[in-house]
């Protein structure tokens, strides 16, 4: 029998039983439950034959695999509402666990403690960040990004680490869920435009629990984007300055990837137009991309925000903007299904410039708004001013922007009156952030800067942190 184990969780071996017993309660996080059962060869079909292993214990055990002729599952638990009571939440019966009780009695204890021995798990996968992060931020940051996300890749391609990586990274729970411009979301975190330009790692963001990723910004021609270098770190602000002018490889290479994506994830595409394309023609590029990508995206993003292509900011101004919009509108009402369209905007623009915003969007019909894009202004940065005022021009993002797109959000939602949902990104380094663009008026939350300076344990402390409030 296994008992006391450090959260109100107790596995139990009764007789041929194998019992998982719960106290819930909201900050409980999900239980990871390894089995190892074995040795029995390396025929699987051992296990799968057997009369007595009940068909639920193989459904509920997301994974499985080989090692040293063990047979390894793990399966995932997530927390149920609140109960008084310790609630059985599985129990299993087979002729089996009398054979393996040992085995899996261990297995189950010692990584179930590793896991959960804290209330926040993911304190273990920050730490474990935080010793890599000074190696990490010794590369260049283009390079960084490029090799995280190699071996990230690798990880995943290992098989049943994806799913491992992902029974401990994505939080699961129905009040996570929610509904916005008609597509139902898993969770309100999501990865913001820039990380995943052409739609390379979707099933990486997958796996570390975004609920949904937006691509791009995907141009009608591939691009090098502007000269190297064009993106810095400012750790003491836990700020990124980029100038990196929409590096990606056109909209046609981005369809083809993501006629592949990965199941049950939502895919937006943000949009926008080549930096060879005067602003007189910008409607055509933005048109050719809607198009290129309307098969195979969940929803829309027309970005008229990023201060790295010049003269793109004028197409926010009143006159453009409209007929860019309705222009976009026109094309979908040739279409049977209605993608949702947002317009993603800067920080930077004027009230009077927001207040054009919230009649555009509503005269247009497009569903809502993305708050807020990079900055331009330098305001309020603890890094000194000449090591700022040597990397140059381009977008200022990360914490110092979260106060100002947080203003900008519930000017948006008040003016408004909540007329139209608003998807919240600038500065979310922690749940309160989060919880703070929420509380102004956003409906869903995107992260980019957070995720290079906390780590990706960030998405599961947002998720769970909106769970516990
Ligand atoms: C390196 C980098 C590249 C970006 N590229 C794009 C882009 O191509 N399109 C876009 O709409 N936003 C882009 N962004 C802006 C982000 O999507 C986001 O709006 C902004 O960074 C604020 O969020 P954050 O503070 O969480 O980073 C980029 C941001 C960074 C840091």
């Amino acid at each position: 029998m296994l008992d006391n184990l450090p959260v109100n969780t107790t596995v139990k071996m009764l007789g041929n039983e194998l019992e998982v017993c719960r106290n819930d309660n909201h900050q409980e996080p999900t239980v990871i439950l390894f089995v190892q059962i074995g040795p029995f060869g390396e025929d699987r079909r051992f296990i799968e034959k057997s009369r007595d292993f009940g068909p639920t214990l193989l459904h509920s055990f997301k994974s499985g695999f080989n090692e040293k002729g063990r047979h390894l599952f793990f399966g995932e638990f997530p927390p149920l509402h609140p109960t008084k009571k310790p609630k059985v939440v599985h129990r299993w019966e087979s002729n089996l666990f009398d054979e393996c009780m040992l085995a899996v009695g261990g297995r189950a204890c010692a990584i179930h403690s590793f896991f959960n021995s804290q209330p926040d798990e993911s304190h273990y996968f920050r730490s474990m960040y935080k010793t890599l992060k000074p190696l990490i931020f010794r590369l260049q940051p283009e390079k960084a990004h490029e090799w995280t996300m190699t071996l990230l890749t690798f990880a995943c391609a290992i098989p049943g680490v994806g799913a491992l990586l992902r029974a401990f990274y994505a939080v699961q729970s129905d009040a996570l869920e929610v509904e916005v411009a008609g597509l139902k979301f898993p969770n309100p975190v999501g990865l913001a435009a820039g990380f995943d330009k052409d739609a390379r790692w979707l099933k990486q963001m997958r796996v570390l629990g975004f609920g949904f990723v937006e691509i791009g910004t995907v141009t009608p021609l591939p691009q090098d984007g502007n000269p190297k270098p064009r993106l810095f770190r400012l750790p003491d602000d836990k700020g990124i300055i980029n100038r990196m002018g929409f590096n990606n490889s056109g909209m046609a290479a981005a369809a083809a990837r993501l006629r592949r994506r990965p199941p049950g994830l939502i895919v937006g595409g943000n949009i926008g137009k080549n930096k060879i394309t005067p602003n007189e023609r910008a409607e055509s590029d933005y048109v050719q991309c809607f198009n290129a990508l309307y098969d195979d995206v969940d929803y829309f993003v027309v970005n008229v925000s990023s201060p790295n292509t010049p003269g793109l900011r004028e197409l926010q101004e009143k006159e453009p903007l409209q007929r860019l919009l309705e222009t976009l509108m026109r094309e979908r009402s040739k279409r049977s299904i209605e993608r949702p369209i947002f317009l993603k905007i800067a920080p930077d623009l004027t009230n009077n410039q927001l207040d054009d915003i919230v009649e555009l969007v509503q005269a247009a019909g497009i569903a809502g708004v993305i708050a807020t894009n990079t900055t331009i202004s330098r305001k309020g940065l603890k890094t000194p001013a000449e090591k700022v005022e040597h990397m140059g021009g381009g977008g200022l993002s990360g914490a110092p922007l979260g106060s100002r797109s947080t203003e900008v959000i519930r000017y948006l939602h008040e003016q408004s009156k909540g007329a139209f949902p608003i998807i919240g990104v600038g500065g979310i380094c922690g749940p309160e952030d989060a919880q703070e663009k929420l509380d102004a008026g956003a409906s869903l939350v995107q992260v980019y800067s957070g995720l290079i300076h906390e780590g990706p344990a960030l998405v599961k402390r947002i998720n769970q942190g909106l769970i516990t409030g």
